[in-house]
């Protein structure tokens, strides 16, 4: 097919179907040639191994129940460290699903505050009131842990604005909403100590997500920005307090032999 055919033939189904203009506009490829006119970052942000920040990391992660849209346990590991580190009394989530972050963190934070959609809208949006009916399913009677409802793109944070110590960003990953909720987090922050960490910064640990990666660029003030790092073995980006040496980070390098390898122990409960 020709490409006047093709472009005839798009034109023709995005008549039909609207939605399809979003994988136009999500297309990875584009955003990471738009991501690398905007800012310097060929490689995405500055690569910092686990052992570089918790020179004694070990976490243990409970719940977790291995199943669609969560968080990986290395993820939700990170989370402990970083608040047990920096001693974070504070911690706020954008994006509760099954509540499996925010009851892990509740073990080592005494205020968490998780945020998301309310079921009403959920049912909404996807017709499934099996899957709405699950979020918070972790969270919802554990001790310390307080559920606000909103969308967050929306929403007035205004009252919760200069509290927390950590900020987890794991709402919508479309660009816009990162963008949005970047903002929010920043405003979040209690003071120059609070750490953000965002999810989804990678499709799996080697493969950045451009389109994320363009709205935490955009989000983030321009004198911040050179505390952003992503952390190695995780989909995670973080916010740290201050700038890490460049002897302390190296560049994201896909297919590269692993500088760490992690025990993993298992063990079944029943919910
Ligand atoms: C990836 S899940 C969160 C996973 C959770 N942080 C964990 O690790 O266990 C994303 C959640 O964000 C919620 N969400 C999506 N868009 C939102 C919005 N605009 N405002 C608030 N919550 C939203 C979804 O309902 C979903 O529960």
């Amino acid at each position: 097919m020709n490409k006047l055919r093709k472009l005839t033939k798009a034109i023709g189904r995005i008549c039909r179907h609207p939605y399809l203009l979003n994988l136009v506009l999500q297309d990875e490829g584009a955003a990471k040639e738009e991501t690398l006119r905007r800012y310097a970052c060929p490689d995405g942000l500055p690569l910092v191994e686990l052992s570089t920040l918790f020179p004694d990391f070990q976490e243990k992660v409970f719940p977790y129940a291995y199943l669609s849209g969560a968080t990986m346990p290395i993820d939700i590991a990170l989370l402990k460290a970083l608040a047990a580190k920096y001693g974070a009394k504070d911690y706020f989530e954008i994006g509760t699903w099954r509540g499996e972050s925010v009851a892990n963190v509740a073990e080592v934070v005494p205020h968490c505050v998780t945020f998301n959609l309310p079921k009403e809208r959920i049912v909404a949006l996807t017709h499934n009131p099996d899957y709405a009916g699950l979020h918070g399913f972790f969270s919802q009677s554990k001790a310390g842990v307080e559920q606000v409802y909103g969308d967050s793109q929306t929403f007035d944070f205004t009252p919760h604005e200069g509290k927390f110590d950590l900020i987890f960003v794991d709402g919508d990953h479309h660009r816009e909403s990162v963008l949005k909720d970047t903002r929010t987090a920043f405003r979040l922050r209690r003071d120059e100590r609070s750490i953000i960490v965002w999810h989804d910064y990678a499709y799996d640990p080697e493969s950045i997500r451009w389109n994320v990666l363009s709205a935490i660029l955009e989000g983030t003030p321009p004198e911040m920005r050179g505390r952003l790092y992503h952390v190695a073995h995780t989909l995670c980006a973080v916010y740290l307090p201050e700038s890490l040496g460049t002897f302390e980070t190296h560049k994201l390098s896909p297919y590269e032999a692993p500088r760490q390898c992690f025990e993993v122990a298992l063990r079944a409960h029943d919910c």
